[in-house]
């Protein structure tokens, strides 16, 4: 069994596939750790952003069970993250290894910007999770404060908005929702009620 999330910055997909693999006993990847890891080594290299052949490198040695996340969840890694998204070769590298995670029994949970459409296009089961900018904003600005980090609403609310057309427009496996994905608009709906909505999604398809 394999569950397909994607969704924009702060939709709420990274906490809703932890918490769907605890409840359906698999594993979970979260797909932007990898590229997030690959943008901090580069950026602790003092190397530039689109030196592929470097990033590619790293990619190659990218061992999944050493990415801290609270390491990598700092802001501009996240920025730096998104740009070397755009990189077909470095994608190339990052799908295999996050595709060979997933077609390892029992299955899994991975969360994304192009996992039902690129990684896992025969996945189980696909949700495509969104908020509204606002929305998705204040969650990311109340989580950065709760970490005690300074945030202002106004500029993460930029931020995300920036991130998300770099992450759409993109050429190479653009963040979109795929045909046979369904839409879990969580707006008005907090953790709680998202997880619920999607044990349904799951649970009907599975
Ligand atoms: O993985 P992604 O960036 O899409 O989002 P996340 O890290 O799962 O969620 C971002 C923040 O929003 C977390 O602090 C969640 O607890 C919060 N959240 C929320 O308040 N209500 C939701 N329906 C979903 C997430
Ligand atoms: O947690 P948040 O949604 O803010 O970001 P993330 O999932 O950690 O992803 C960071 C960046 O990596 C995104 O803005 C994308 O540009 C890129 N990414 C991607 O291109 N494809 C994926 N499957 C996951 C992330």
């Amino acid at each position: 069994m394999i569950i397909a999330i994607d969704g924009p910055a702060a939709s709420g997909k990274g906490t809703l596939a932890r918490r769907l693999a605890e409840h359906f006993e698999l594993r979970h990847l979260d797909t932007g750790l990898t590229y997030r890891a690959v943008a901090a080594a580069l950026l602790a290299k003092g190397l530039p952003l689109g030196d592929e052949s470097v990033a590619i490198e790293i990619a190659q040695h990218l061992e999944l069970a050493q990415m801290d996340k609270s390491v990598l969840s700092a802001h501009e890694i996240g920025e730096a993250a998104s740009r070397i998204a755009v990189l077909g070769g470095l994608r190339e590298e990052l799908v295999n290894l996050q595709r060979k995670f997933a077609e390892t029994p029992p299955g899994a949970v991975l969360d994304g910007r192009d996992i039902g459409t690129v990684v896992c296009p025969n996945a189980t089961v696909k949700l495509f999770v969104t908020a509204s900018p606002e929305a998705r904003a204040r969650r990311r600005t109340d989580e950065m404060i709760s970490k005690g980090n300074e945030a202002n609403y106004a500029s993460v609310l930029e931020d995300l908005k920036r991130r998300d057309e770099r992450d759409s427009q993109r050429t190479v496996a653009p963040l979109k929702q795929a045909d046979d994905a369904v839409l879990l608009d969580t707006t008005e709906m907090d953790i709680e009620a998202a997880f619920q909505a999607a044990v349904d999604i799951v649970s009907k398809a599975a």
